[in-house]
């Protein structure tokens, strides 16, 4: 087992479905506003997985670009973890999906089940799995179906989420770089702030379950919008500590993307200028776990990232968790052009025989398609 000198993120890529729900189309299915939505949160829109899209197709394409940016093969990956809460199955992990679905035979693949947190916390694992030197490349994925666990009667909590994936692929290197900093920990305190009540095993699913409507996500918004925007900045500043940065060493500031008013309370606490802030949740809404890889694709086609950067990513969700990695930048960002051509018929996720069920909502019927189908 040789430990490597530091772990670099090598890769990165995203995938986001083509149909969009816009606050228009929202306006038309609950008592809201844009002027509402658009003040409150900052969304305009969000991407709503098609009914042949799931959590693994989406992961496993995203998942193939990042492979892809890293120059690598899919067969080169040790390590696949899929951060999610709407996994496509509560088993077979999405991970093991997404393995078969790249052509991968090799990798330990696995969910983990941080909510919002899900990626960043992934990527925590995969250095601290490549560092002992357990693996040389690592694919790390935040997919989500959020249009699946919404209820479209609830105003609340409706407007908030939408659908998509993101990657990244860590690698072994001698070099100095990557992941100077890692923070992960969980608040008890807002254990049931969000939360699922239905279709697990303490309240397995049932026609009073459903009746209920338990299966969807609730949530007390007030409270988590404070502890959010207080625990992300706890946590970054733990980050950039171990890392030995201060807040005026950092080039770009990558957070969930939850709410724009949590974002800009954020840098407001930290006194941080929001021009080192990226943001992109007037496109996608919050994608929970999808948000920062998301995220991390855009900044970097945008330019907003270049070797030697140091950038911090950092997200809060459900139970409690959040988690920050301070890391200096050494991918050229060149390398994302190595993606191009690589779309949803890519992957292939193969599907037993069982009934056909269309998961799409019946509420979501008739959206309209964005003009550009991918994110990257
Ligand atoms: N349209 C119109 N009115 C609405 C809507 C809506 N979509 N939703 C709520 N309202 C109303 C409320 O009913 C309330 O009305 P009332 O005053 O008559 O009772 C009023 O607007 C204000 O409601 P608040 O909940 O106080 O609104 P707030 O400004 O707090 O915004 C929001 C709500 C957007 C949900 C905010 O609290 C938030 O973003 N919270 C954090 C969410 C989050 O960060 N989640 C992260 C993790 S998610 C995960 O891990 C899965």
């Amino acid at each position: 087992m040789t430990r490597p000198n530091s772990v670099h993120l090598t890769g990165w890529g995203a995938y986001t479905p083509s149909r969009v729900l816009t606050n228009a189309d929202l306006e038309r299915m609950v008592e809201t506003s844009d002027d509402w939505i658009t003040t409150r949160t900052g969304i305009r829109e969000r991407r709503i997985a098609g009914p042949e899209d799931t959590t693994a197709s989406m992961g496993a394409v995203a998942g193939l670009r990042a492979i892809a940016v890293a120059g690598l093969e899919p067969q080169d990956i040790d390590l696949i973890i899929v951060g999610t809460l709407t996994p496509d199955y509560l088993l077979p992990s999405s991970a093991a999906l997404v393995k078969q679905a790249i052509g991968n035979t090799r990798a330990a693949a696995m969910d983990l089940a941080a909510a919002c947190s899900g990626f960043v916390y992934g990527y925590g694992m995969a250095h601290a799995y490549i560092a002992s030197g357990l693996a040389k490349h690592a694919l790390v994925i935040g997919s989500e179906t959020m249009s699946r666990c919404t209820d479209f009667t609830d105003r609340s909590t409706c407007v908030l989420f939408g659908d998509g994936a993101g990657a990244a692929v860590l690698s072994a290197a001698d070099e100095p770089g990557g992941a100077l900093g890692i923070e992960m920990t969980t608040d008890t305190a807002a254990t049931y702030s969000i939360w699922i009540p239905g279709g697990g095993g303490a309240r397995p699913p049932s026609p009073a379950m459903l009746e209920a409507r338990e299966q969807y996500m609730r949530m007390k918004g007030g409270e988590t919008f404070k502890l959010a925007v207080r625990r992300l900045g706890s946590t970054a500043l733990k980050a950039l500590e171990i890392a030995g940065l201060g807040l005026d060493d950092v080039d770009l500031v990558i957070p969930h993307q939850a709410n724009q008013r949590i974002i800009e309370a954020l840098a407001k606490s930290l006194d941080f200028p929001m021009e080192k802030v990226f943001v992109n949740i007037a496109s996608y809404g919050n994608t929970s776990a999808a948000s920062v890889p998301i995220a991390i694709a855009e900044a970097v086609e945008a330019g907003r990232i270049k070797p030697g950067d140091r950038v911090v990513m950092v997200a809060f969700g459900a139970g409690g968790t959040s988690a920050a990695i301070a890391i200096q930048w050494t991918a050229d960002p060149a390398n994302g052009r190595r993606a191009d051509g690589i779309g949803a018929d890519a992957v292939r996720i193969v599907v037993p025989e069982i009934d056909p069920a269309n998961p799409y909502p019946p509420e979501l019927e008739g959206l309209g398609e964005a003009t550009s189908a991918v994110a990257r």
